[in-house]
């Protein structure tokens, strides 16, 4: 039984109604709820956390360690601005796979760069609210490795 954290973004909030073409119509409690249950189908606990401030979602990662095992990340519009983010997961040494809804390399070119990948156990990008549940699998299978 391992602890599992999900963090979302900025915006993320307004997933259902914000940019479907992009996003698509799943809003953020449905998909929180499809993690929950594979969590606790396989046995762990599984908190989500959104926000909109940056220096909230710092502080949910500072505060993770020791009892949160692995990190499941959707940074949003800060995958592309945020070194302060990036360096509280450094920091927190959590392993965590980064998740995008949108394909983050098909749109605008800002968008492809990420400072969270290269520290990421691995990105999932490009297939909506399927791309939590990889994310999940990747994150929840390399704690059953561990094992
Ligand atoms: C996003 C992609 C980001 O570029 C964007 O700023 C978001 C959402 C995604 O899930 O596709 O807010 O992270």
């Amino acid at each position: 039984m391992a602890k599992i954290l999900v963090i979302h973004g900025p915006n993320l909030n307004l997933l259902g109604t914000r940019e479907p073409g992009h996003y698509g119509q799943s809003t953020l409690a449905e998909i929180d709820k499809r993690l929950k249950e594979l969590a606790a189908g396989d046995g762990h606990s599984l908190e989500t956390f959104q926000s909109n401030a940056e220096h909230a979602l710092i502080e949910k990662v500072q505060t993770a360690a020791p009892a949160v095992e692995r990190i499941i990340i959707n940074p949003a519009g800060l995958t592309h601005t945020s070194v302060a983010l990036r360096d509280a997961l450094l920091a927190a040494a959590i392993p965590f796979v980064e998740v995008h809804l949108s394909n983050i390399h098909a749109r605008e070119p800002f968008r492809s760069h990420s400072y969270f990948s290269d520290a990421a156990m691995g990105v999932v990008s490009g297939f909506g609210p399927l791309s939590y549940e990889l994310a999940y699998r990747a994150a929840a299978g390399s704690l059953a490795a561990k094992d």
